[in-house]
């Protein structure tokens, strides 16, 4: 009988973010990050043998030579250190890839769970967690649904969620390929950011108010931590030398406006933006039709909705 195995992940956001590799190696971040799986886009992949000696991998239908070379890499953590062959990779993003919306993340948290069932590898999912941040840091996260804390030591835990009527609208100012990757650009701001040590100092203390929020089951601390600290991520990325730009004037446009609303009571949004120049608005259910009409209004790119995701990365051929 062939062999077949099918993983899902959800792509997750980070209201924490994690800007920066202490060990380069391992893949261990300078400072706690916060993240919120969110069910609007997820990667699919699916690992099966092969007729053909040859590994080959397809990404939304195409051969992609890229990720071949870096999924091959990955999978070798599954096969004690031997290049797969006789296996084909199919993998199936449903939002746009490398947009800042996270697809890289989804991808290797899928693949590692795909790998893990197809080669019988057994692993933990503190096992799994090690390896799946080789592949992109922030990837260890979309393992687990809902709202996940990735500590510095490498672990993964959950986090209660209280407020289950949240939603992120995400803004699609620019759905193509970055210029500038992210591991390339959090290298260049642990370099060369002169204020890089007081981001990571900041981030820890707002992780651990932002988990005090969470126990507070307060929404504006957890929204206004968020946004600032994403902002502050923005900031260390803008001073790096050279410096790098991921957010556009359209993206500064759009905070600007949601934070005048938010101050003039209008409706209650928070911003987040990570390594490109979209923007996400956290706020609850009360707020969307308020917020769509404002988007409308200001003439703001079309909004996707997402939920939280409740699953996390799982097999889905069982
Ligand atoms: O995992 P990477 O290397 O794609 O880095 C992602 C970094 C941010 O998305 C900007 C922040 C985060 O915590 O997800």
């Amino acid at each position: 009988m062939r062999k077949q195995s099918t993983a899902r992940a959800p792509i997750n956001i980070a209201l924490i973010k994690y800007w920066g590799k202490r060990d380069e190696q391992l893949v261990l971040p300078y400072n706690p990050s916060i993240s919120l799986s969110l069910d609007v886009f997820e990667t699919k992949t699916t690992m099966m043998d092969s007729p053909n000696e040859a590994f080959t991998f397809h990404l939304n239908g195409q051969p992609n030579e890229a990720m071949k070379q870096k999924v091959s890499r990955f999978l070798q953590h599954f096969t004690k250190g031997v290049y797969p062959t006789h296996l084909h990779v199919e993998t199936f993003n449903s939002g746009p890839t490398a947009a800042g919306l996270a697809s890289s993340a989804s991808g290797f948290a899928a693949l590692a769970v795909c790998a893990n069932h197809y080669y019988q590898t057994g692993f933990t999912l503190e096992e799994l967690a090690s390896i799946t941040r080789l592949g992109s840091g922030s990837a260890i996260r979309s393992l687990l649904p809902g709202c996940v804390l990735w500590n510095t030591n490498g672990t993964i835990e959950s986090l209660p969620f209280p407020f289950p009527e949240v939603y992120m609208a995400i803004l699609v100012v620019n759905a193509f390929e970055k210029k500038i990757g992210s591991t390339e650009a959090m290298k260049s701001s642990v370099h060369t950011c002169p204020h890089y040590l007081d981001f990571v100092k900041q981030s820890h203390q707002d992780a651990v108010m932002f988990q005090q929020a969470l126990m507070n089951r307060d929404l504006q601390a957890v929204g206004l931590l968020a946004e600032q600290n994403a902002l502050a991520m923005h900031q260390v990325i803008n001073s790096s030398i050279p410096p790098v730009h991921y957010l556009t004037e359209e993206s500064y446009r759009i905070i600007h406006l949601i934070q005048e609303a938010r101050n003039s009571k209008l409706f209650e949004g928070y911003c987040t933006m990570d390594a490109g120049p979209n923007v996400k608005v956290l706020m609850t259910v009360q707020d969307k039709s308020k917020f769509e009409e404002f988007a409308k209004t200001h003439h703001f790119p079309a909004v996707l909705w997402s939920g939280i995701d409740h699953v996390g990365a799982v097999i889905v051929n069982e």
